[in-house]
């Protein structure tokens, strides 16, 4: 896998596109190491340094990890290839399976940080976090609360530095 640095913002469009789709989240906490779907961010400036936001439920065993690290990778694919493998990161929990034994899930290294990405991705971003907020039931708009929060367990949304950028340099990219 040949990857290559960008500037994150380099193809942002294709990654806006995709996330609400399906994209990697991996973690690192010692010799544990995790994947989960994510669908909900954006990606922009703030504090005039790149930033990924991710948002995660505190019942996923990776808000754990996140808690505790405060590190993660995102690996963004830029076609349906990877559709399966992002159902079966987002239908299952590390806690009860190590979803990198699947074998169509293909580990990667990260080139900064020391936590997994996900190979047959075209674009990866290695993320730190600086902050994040508690969404709560007083703050948040009745109809999206009712829709998407009937038992509570509000997202967490991580304000995460984008410390590194690359793609993988194939013929779509070049
Ligand atoms: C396409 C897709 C997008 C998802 N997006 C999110 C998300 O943004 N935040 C979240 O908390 N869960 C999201 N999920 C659900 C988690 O990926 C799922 O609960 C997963 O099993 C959590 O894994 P973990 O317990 O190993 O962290 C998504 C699932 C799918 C299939």
């Amino acid at each position: 896998m040949s990857l290559k640095k960008v500037e994150f913002n380099r193809y942002l469009k294709d990654a806006v596109e995709q996330l609400p789709k399906g994209a990697f989240l991996c973690t690192r906490d010692g010799d544990k190491e995790n994947v989960m779907a994510v669908g909900w961010g954006a990606f922009g400036s703030m504090w005039g340094r790149p930033m990924a936001i991710v948002t995660v439920r505190p019942s996923r065993y990776s808000f754990e990890m996140i808690e505790k690290t405060g590190e993660f990778t995102l690996s963004i694919p830029f076609n349906q290839s990877q559709k399966d493998n992002i159902n079966f990161c987002g239908s299952y929990s590390g806690r009860e399976k190590n979803k990198f034994e699947e074998k169509s899930i293909i580990k990667g290294q990260g080139q900064t940080l020391d936590i997994p990405i996900i190979e047959n991705c075209q674009l990866f971003y290695e993320c730190r976090v600086i902050t994040k907020q508690a969404l709560s039931e007083e703050m948040l708009n009745q109809n999206i609360r009712e829709m998407y929060y009937p038992h509570g367990n509000y997202h967490m949304v991580y304000y995460a530095e984008i410390i590194d950028s690359y793609v993988l340099e194939d013929d779509y990219l070049k």
